[in-house]
């Protein structure tokens, strides 16, 4: 398995694959892999054949975090991961720095300060997809989405991949993507693979690592809401008003839950919906304690 931190190299692996042509498989994360993320790089071994190419990047991208937010405490642990990876038959590990990806702006975050100078750093571009992107996560966390689209775009010009596999468990950053590479004529063929679920049905996340004691428990909130909800429309459609009003008290039943936005909608078109019903998209946000969980799932 290659470790690979420059762009140059990352591009001359990625055109030299594509020569000799082999399919390139991409799963973009931030790190602190958990069995969720190795269900993505399974699905692109499947899409690129055992001699193609499989990149996984490592890279948690500061344009997307809110200033805020955790970027600085985002768990880390690459040792790990490249083990997990070397262990899944990856090809590639891309690693860059913040320098790398982002010229000037820095490793610690100064995009924010940056910005309102006068004088432009030498990162400047950004691609923003201007439709998904206003609701849920969007309406939650201003300029998330502009990072993760400008990072995904370029991740894609340096990987080249014929094949990227995103999750489902980020319903609406996949279906972003999606429109992204088809607005833009990426080359690209967007997987969605299922969200991977503890025994007790909180969704993998590398942010898991933050809940401690009672918070663990509670956080199964957002998967008993998701049931509570197919319970509630088993029978007949109800207004999303109401299922919300039912389902946030639910969730704040728990001691340290909050919840930030429960949205119901098109699985497709990530449009709203009045009426919940069979095969509706639910998809929600909790605080528990300081730890922000997302969920979703279809009716
Ligand atoms: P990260 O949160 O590390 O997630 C990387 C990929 O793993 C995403 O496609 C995400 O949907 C998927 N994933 C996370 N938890 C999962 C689970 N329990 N089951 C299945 N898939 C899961 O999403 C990002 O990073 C970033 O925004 C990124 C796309 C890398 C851009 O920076």
């Amino acid at each position: 398995m290659r470790i690979v931190t420059s762009i140059a190299t990352m591009q001359r692996q990625a055109r030299q694959w594509q020569r000799t042509g082999k399919r390139i498989g991409f799963v973009p994360t931030m790190g602190y892999l958990h069995a969720g993320h190795m269900s993505l790089v399974k699905r692109a071994r499947q899409a690129a054949g055992k001699s193609g190419g499989v990149v996984v990047s490592i890279y948690v991208n500061p344009t997307q975090f809110g200033p805020k937010e955790d970027f600085s405490k985002y768990p880390r642990d690459l040792k790990r991961d490249l083990k997990l990876c070397r262990e899944a038959g990856v090809d590639v590990v891309f690693t860059p720095s913040d320098m790398e990806m982002y010229p000037q702006v820095g490793s610690s975050r100064r995009d924010d300060r940056t910005a309102r100078r006068a004088v432009p750093t030498k990162f400047s571009t950004y691609v923003v997809e201007e439709n998904l992107s206003r609701t849920m996560e969007g309406a939650s966390r201003p300029m998330h989405f502009r990072g993760v689209t400008t990072v995904v775009a370029k991740l894609f010009n340096l990987v080249l991949p014929d094949v990227a596999v995103f999750g489902a468990k980020d319903w609406q950053q996949a279906a972003i993507i999606k429109r992204m590479a088809a607005d833009l004529n990426f080359p690209v063929k967007i997987i969605v693979a299922p969200t991977l679920r503890e025994r007790d049905g909180l969704a993998m996340s590398s942010r898991n690592k933050y809940l401690e004691g009672d918070l663990r428990r509670q956080a199964t909130v957002l998967w008993r809401a998701i049931q509570a909800a197919r319970f509630a429309i088993r029978k007949f459609p109800v207004p999303q008003h109401r299922l919300k009003a039912q389902l946030k008290q639910l969730i704040e039943s728990e001691p340290n839950a909050k919840l930030d936005y429960i949205e119901f909608f098109n699985s497709e078109t990530l449009a709203p919906v009045s009426t919940v019903r069979f095969r509706t998209h639910m998809a929600l946000a909790v605080f528990v304690g300081k730890t922000r969980l997302i969920d979703n799932a279809q009716l």
